[in-house]
Order: structure tokens, then C-alpha cells, then sequence
């Protein structure tokens, strides 16, 4: 098998440089490089679910910090250790009695369950992965809290399994980097939101972009992990203008938090880490855990 390295790399001969060159084309990759990513992907989280089911799941160094420690101790430990977030989109999401809630890659059904307390039993919150393992974790989390207002669906956020206009939130967390036709999804969120319905999303985007560096962009992502999140990390412009594509108004990209080498746990390759430090800061600052807000009109 390829690796994410190779993937991308090839991803990008194909596909980068809109005007100079230099920019790489990352909302949507070629059919066999997508093949390749989204394998790699499911194999990470379908291993971070399973030990989880297993009884030897690990507690993400971050995924839990972006939430109160009272909302989290209402939650069984498999939920709130299997957490893989960037951020908290139930605290942007202002969500009220009796709406429905969609959660895009649902993982182990922290944020799925958080929401459902949240629109109470007149609302409904459904959670949408691909990975078997992590459905199974979410429905036994949702089991474990005796909801009955939320379920999880098999389904790939490309194509989702839902009705058109039929929510009134989307919320996800960490998710969209992942996916390879990042237009898709948001053209599908878009689907399956009611008129006036809204987006609420934690993800890590790219403030600027990756330019000015001794090392092109194209080596930069080629270096970093698409499993980890960063790779597959759109610029905040790319991302406004695949919301607007979607039909989005009323959009905000909000930066939360910046990225430090500490955030990357030591998987820098030696292309960055051979960088002078302020540039490594620098570059490394670019990445940031940011809040996605649009509305459908
Ligand atoms: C980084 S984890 C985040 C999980 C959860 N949102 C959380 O905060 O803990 C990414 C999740 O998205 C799912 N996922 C990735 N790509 C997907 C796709 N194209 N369609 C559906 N689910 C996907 C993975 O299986 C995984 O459970």
C-alpha cells in the first residue's frame, strides 16, 4: 500500500497549481488517491474504536480539553477517551429544544450525545461515519447514557443518508479534512439542512496559506499526516468559497487555537524540523483549530 505520503504526493502531481504553482488543489482528490486516503483513514480510526471497544482504547492527548469537565462527567469514559476532535462545535452551535441535529464523522459519539441532552426528547440528533468499529462504539455509548433521541448511521458524508431539508444543525468535529471531495460535503450538508438551517464546525485550517517557506507547500503537506488531520487541512479561503459554491451565506471562520511543534507529538518530518525554528513556529502557527459557522438561506 501507498503511503499518505506517496498519496498525496501523487495527488498533487495531478492536481496542483491554480495560478503560480504553488498552491495545491485539496478539495477534492483523483478517484484512486481518494481510494487510497479514505482506506488509510478508516484503518486508523476503525484501530482508535476498536481499542476502545477492546477495553485498551488511550485518551486523545486534546480531543476532551475543548469541553466542561460537568458535561463531559455525564458521558461514559469510552465516549469522552475516543474523542479525536479539534474543537467543541456543540458550544458554537447554540442548539435548542426540539431541533434536529446531524453530526458529520460522529467517531465514538461524543459530540452526538452532548447534542442530544442539548435538544432534549422533542429533538433529534442522528451521528454519520463510515467506520463500522466507531458506529458500534457510538451505539454503545448512546446505550451506556440511555438516549433514545440519537442513532448512528452507516454512511459516507459524500453521499449522506438523509433526507433533503430535513435538519436544522449540522455540527462535526475534525472531520472535514479527512474527506476527499470536501465540496461534496458541504454541497451535501447544504442537502440536507432545512431553509435557514445552520453549520457548526471544529476543524483545523489553514490560516494564510503555506507559502514563503525554504520548502514548497507541496512538501510540506507530503510530510504531515492526512489520518492526523493536517494534511487534508483546506486555507480559510478555500474553505469560504466551497461554503459559498454550497449556496452558504452568513459564513465565519473563527481561529481558535495555533498550532505549536507540541501539537505534533514529535511526527514532524526532517523537511520541517530542518527548518530554521522561527520559520518552523511560523509555518507551524498557519495550522489552527478554527469554528466554521454558515447558514443555508
Ligand atoms: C478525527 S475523527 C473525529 C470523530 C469525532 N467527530 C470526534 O470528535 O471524536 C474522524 C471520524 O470521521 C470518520 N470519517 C472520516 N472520513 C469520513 C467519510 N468520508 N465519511 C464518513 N465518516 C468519515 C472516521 O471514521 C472517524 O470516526
Amino acid at each position: 500500500m501507498q503511503s499518505q505520503s506517496e498519496v498525496l504526493q501523487k495527488s498533487e502531481e495531478l492536481q496542483t497549481g491554480s495560478c503560480c504553482g504553488t498552491s495545491v488543489e485539496l478539495s477534492s482528490v483523483s478517484l484512486e488517491n481518494a481510494e487510497t486516503i479514505r482506506a488509510e483513514v478508516q484503518t486508523h480510526y476503525g484501530r482508535v474504536a476498536e481499542e476502545h471497544l477492546n477495553g485498551n482504547g488511550s485518551q486523545n492527548c486534546c480531543g476532551s480539553d475543548f469541553y466542561e469537565i460537568e458535561d463531559l462527567s455525564q458521558l461514559p469514559d469510552t465516549a469522552v477517551n475516543s474523542s479525536r476532535g479539534c474543537g467543541n462545535p456543540n458550544a458554537i452551535a447554540s442548539l435548542g429544544p426540539g431541533e434536529t441535529v446531524l453530526d458529520l464523522g460522529s467517531g465514538g459519539g461524543l459530540d452526538a450525545l452532548l447534542a442530544a441532552r442539548q435538544v432534549g426528547e422533542s429533538g433529534y440528533v442522528y451521528g454519520v461515519d463510515l467506520n463500522d468499529s466507531m458506529l458500534e462504539l457510538a451505539r454503545r455509548n448512546a446505550d451506556k447514557t440511555g438516549a433514545t433521541n440519537v442513532e448512528f448511521r452507516k454512511g459516507d458524508l459524500e453521499n449522506l443518508p438523509l433526507p433533503a431539508n430535513t435538519v436544522d444543525v449540522v455540527i462535526s468535529n475534525c472531520v472535514v479534512n479527512l474527506t476527499t471531495d470536501k465540496g461534496k460535503v458541504l454541497n451535501e450538508a447544504f442537502r440536507v439542512l432545512k431553509p435557514g438551517g445552520r453549520v457548526a464546525i471544529s476543524d483545523i485550517v489553514v490560516d494564510g496559506d503555506l507559502s514563503g517557506m525554504p520548502v514548497s507547500e507541496k512538501q510540506i503537506r507530503a510530510g504531515l499526516s492526512w489520518a492526523g488531520c493536517i494534511a487534508g487541512a483546506l486555507t480559510i479561503s478555500q474553505f469560504t468559497a466551497l461554503l459559498q459554491a454550497a449556496g452558504f451565506h452568513e459564513i465565519s471562520i473563527t481561529i481558535e487555537q495555533r498550532y505549536t511543534a507540541a501539537d505534533f507529538n514529535g511526527e514532524l518530518p526532517p523537511a520541517l524540523t530542518d527548518l530554521r525554528p522561527d520559520l518552523l513556529k511560523d509555518l507551524l502557527q498557519r495550522f489552527t483549530g478554527s469554528s466554521i459557522q454558515a447558514r443555508k438561506p
